[in-house]
């Protein structure tokens, strides 16, 4: 099977995570599917122009029979917050939106791995969950892989040191209920709190703990008042994970995936550190937190059930 990418939704963030697949080498083949197919079709010739400077690869537009051959089905449709919104605020709107994307999706493959963008992605991933057949390991969402990114930069820019160094996750909602795995975080495998020693400021208190969290839970706000939405980083972390999943690399990333019992959580999707390889999710990690990182997890998942009952799926 050839290693082809079908994204569907060809706004800002669908348009630069192909960006980022087709700049990275990745994909031999990127179909752009949307409803504006003029904006498809715009994107996919603006793409196809860079052709000379990368690996080579085929970019079009289409509709969702692409998704016949298609190794990963990226969903990035639906509505995008506007400045003041939270991302549980577009659930209704998206969930409807999903409905009538995922059948279309269905129709067309059973082989593709499905991974949702759209936000709120940790109950949009749980929506394709219940409207597609496919085993839960073949369904999973972005999540908090970009969160995480940002904590690792924001630590990395304390310490001085590259944020391939830092091993630090986000978990749970990617949004207002996500906490910061503090207990799990190291630099170098020195734990944290030992690691301040050597960096020699700050970072042991509680105070710039918190003040780190609050500063990456608050990031798309602050870029979404000042530029109107976030798209470079999300579509980075979209590629690290198609990545993983054509590389079979077996990666830890805090994907958004089904749990089925970790982490004291049954039927929700939440974003927890998982392997990801050719299969999709493999493993969901059920790691050993702080009770504080624990009972913020669960006041997390209330949250988003709290919601789903609230849908119609
Ligand atoms: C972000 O965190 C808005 O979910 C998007 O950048």
């Amino acid at each position: 099977m050839k290693n082809k990418v079908v994204i569907i939704g060809a706004g800002l963030v669908g348009a630069t995570a192909a960006y980022a697949i087709m700049n990275r080498g990745l994909a031999s083949e990127i179909v752009l599917v949307d409803i504006n197919k003029e904006r498809a079709e715009g994107e996919a010739m603006d793409l196809n122009h860079g052709a000379a400077f990368v690996k080579p690869v085929k970019v079009k537009h289409g509709g969702y029979e692409e998704c016949r051959d298609a190794r990963i089905v990226i969903i990035s449709a639906g509505v995008n917050q506007k400045p003041g919104e939270t991302r549980l605020d577009l659930v209704k709107k998206n969930t409807e939106v999903f409905k009538k994307i995922i059948p279309n999706i269905s129709k067309y493959t059973r082989e593709a791995i499905l991974l949702v963008v759209t936000n709120p992605v940790d109950i949009l991933t749980y929506v394709t969950q219940k409207l597609s057949d496919l085993p839960q390991n073949m369904i999973l969402g972005s999540g908090t892989v970009l969160d995480t990114s940002r904590f690792r930069y924001q630590l990395s820019d304390h310490c001085g040191v590259n944020p391939k160094n830092i091993h630090a996750y986000i978990i749970g909602e990617h949004g207002d209920h996500e906490v910061a795995a503090w207990s799990l975080t190291n630099v170098a495998g020195v734990p944290f709190k030992d690691y301040c020693i050597v960096c020699d400021k700050d970072c042991a208190t509680h105070d710039f703990r918190d003040k780190m969290s609050e500063k990456v839970r608050q990031a798309a706000y602050e870029i979404i008042d000042r530029k109107g939405a976030t798209y470079y980083a999300v579509g980075l972390a979209v590629a690290r994970i198609v990545e993983s999943i054509f590389r079979d690399e077996h990666t830890i990333l805090t994907v958004s995936t089904l749990l089925t019992g970790e982490y004291g959580i049954d039927d929700l999707v939440l974003s927890i550190p998982s392997i990801v390889g050719s299969r999709g999710v493999e493993k969901v990690l059920n790691l050993t937190l702080s009770s504080q990182e624990e009972e913020e997890l669960l006041k997390s998942a209330g949250v988003l059930k709290g919601i789903i009952q609230e849908l119609d799926i």
